[in-house]
């Protein structure tokens, strides 16, 4: 990848850091899925893994390096602690990238060094160098991160920053681990680093940061002011904790504000030239698949991606809208990929011409896939008069994306109201094929439901989130369920689309359960190989 310094790189880490947010967790198909998104999307690395953390991290980076790190695609990035094990296992995930970067990292805060690493900071300064080299050695690409440098003493972060570079690293990044500092501080950081580290020309700054206190954009855009030139961000934010930075809200910012930007990248303040390589026209596509794919539902008034990002509810906001856009929208809903052209598709309209819109909205679907949607998108518009792009995305993500179907709702129905007890009945086909049939009572329709299928199912988990959002206005819209489940620390999610949100509710469960049955599985596959 061209190491430019005259615009930024985006360093997407959805797949390394924003999977680490407490159940994201994807499997190997998805991040190839995802990965695949983020090439489409122009980010310009994709942190794919963390190849020592585990086999299926291990397989999940080599996978993607081998797919999606083609000669002119996204470099592929692997994390790797400043161990050798560490690094020799990223440089081999990494081998069939045409483009890999390792990145090595190390703590330099003094918390860190005292109760995590217990090393002296004169050891610290030997490590980084040291490990960087070794790095080089698989990988001419390396990138260096003195974890929690937020919270460094700035005089030793410039010395082993130094020490990186001199042995070979190309980015030095820094990490605001905790998302403590503020936006002039970390700007400041930045012009401290700039102004100190003697051989910083030979490095592209980058930054990364959590959101702990909200400001982890602010503190980027501060950080590119004063020299930063790498972004490391997710899609939706998502991540540790609070989150990263989030891909679109900085993208965004930089596309929207680019003359005030522009100065700071010696460009005339008019200059049009975008200062990323992302083809924002696929954000919002990006942003849903992952939401979907991880089941971290995007709150509705989520900057840029949020359903309402671009909604106007007040009189005078629509009035002042209908008489001039410019009034109260700064910029287009279009550029970010959702089209002006809302209705598109009814009750009348036949397969060529849903072929199409799928095709213009970027999807690319097999035969088989195509008749599966097909059959859900005439059954949604025999209940809905108008079938918009959000229906049809929607259609797609609950027919097409589906875990293995292990388990599989033939029938669900429930009886509720005031002055009755909520009652359900399934039927479920199991995965040895036994049609099986059971009803039980719950506090509402939907927990009903849940505790029948549990009672055929017979597969234990605890229920950790439960909601359902409309995808349209209007009293015929689908609802979208969203479920995550836990069992044994790990979280499942599970999604449905339906005009019933009943039968989503149901069928979204099931989703849900069929991940987690087909882990157990392939955990009990892991178990007969090993003791062969
Ligand atoms: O937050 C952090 O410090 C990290 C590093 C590994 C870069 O994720
Ligand atoms: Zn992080």
């Amino acid at each position: 990848m061209e190491q430019s310094k005259d615009r930024i790189i985006i360093f997407d880490t959805t797949l390394r850091d924003g999977e680490q947010s407490p159940g994201a967790t994807l499997n190997v198909e998805e991040k190839l899925e995802v990965a695949h998104a983020l090439a489409r999307l122009g980010v310009d690395v994709i942190e794919a893994g963390f190849p020592y953390a585990s086999p299926g991290d291990f397989d999940a980076v080599q996978k993607v390096a081998a797919a999606v790190g083609t000669e002119n695609g996204p470099t592929i990035c692997g994390l790797a602690r400043a161990t050798k094990n560490d690094i020799k296992t990223a440089a081999e995930a990494l081998k069939p990238a045409a483009n890999g970067r390792i990145h090595t990292f190390i703590a330099t805060s003094d918390i860190h060094l005292e109760y995590k690493l217990r090393k002296s900071r004169a050891e610290v300064l030997a490590i980084a160098p040291e490990m960087v080299a070794y790095a080089k050695s698989f990988v001419n690409d390396v990138e260096f991160s003195p974890e929690d440098a937020g919270r460094s003493d700035p005089e030793f972060l410039y010395q082993v920053l130094e020490a990186a570079i001199a042995a070979g690293a190309t980015t030095v990044n820094i990490p605001d681990t905790v998302g403590y500092t503020t936006p002039s501080e970390f700007g400041a950081l930045i012009k401290g680093i700039k102004d100190n580290v003697p051989n910083i020309d030979q490095a592209i700054i980058s930054v990364h940061g959590h959101n702990d206190l909200g400001l982890a954009v602010a503190n980027f855009l501060e950080a590119v002011k004063n020299g930063a030139r790498q972004l490391e961000c997710t899609i939706n934010g998502i991540g540790e904790r609070a989150g990263n930075a989030a891909l679109e809200e900085l993208v965004m910012a930089l596309h929207v504000r680019r003359q005030y930007f522009n100065p700071f990248f010696g460009r005339p303040a008019e200059s049009t030239e975008p200062l990323t390589q992302v083809d924002t026209k696929q954000i919002y596509k990006t942003s849903r698949l992952v939401s979907n794919l991880t089941g971290m539902a995007v709150q509705p008034n989520k900057a840029i991606v949020g359903a309402n990002a671009f909604a106007h509810e007040s009189g005078i906001h629509q009035d002042g809208v209908l008489k001039n856009k410019l009034t109260y929208e700064i910029m287009d809903a279009t550029s970010i990929g959702l089209t002006d052209n809302q209705i598109v598709l009814g009750k009348l309209s036949g397969r060529n011409a849903f072929r199409t819109r799928l095709k213009e909205l970027g999807f690319e679907l097999s035969e088989n896939e195509l008749n599966k949607a097909f059959i859900r998108f005439k059954d949604v518009a025999d209940k809905k008069k108008e079938i918009t792009d959000w229906d049809i995305e929607a259609i797609v993500n609950d027919e097409i994306r589906q875990p293995p179907e292990l388990f599989r709702l033939e029938l669900v129905q429930v009886s509720c109201g005031d002055n009755s007890c909520p009652t359900a009945t399934v039927t479920i086909r199991t995965p040895e094929g036994e049609e099986l049939t059971d009803a039980a009572i719950g506090t509402g329709p939907v927990d009903a439901i849940y505790k029948a299928i549990n009672r055929v199912a017979e597969v234990p988990n605890e229920l950790i989130e439960f909601s359902v959002q409309s995808v349209t206005g209007g009293i015929d819209a689908m609802g979208e369920v969203t479920i995550r489940l836990r069992y044994d620390n790990q979280v499942y999610s599970g999604y449905s689309a339906n005009t019933d949100i009943v039968v989503a509710s149901a069928r979204a469960y099931v989703k849900a359960l069929n991940r987690l049955y087909s882990s157990l599985q392939e955990a009990d596959n892991k178990e007969v190989v090993v003791t062969n």
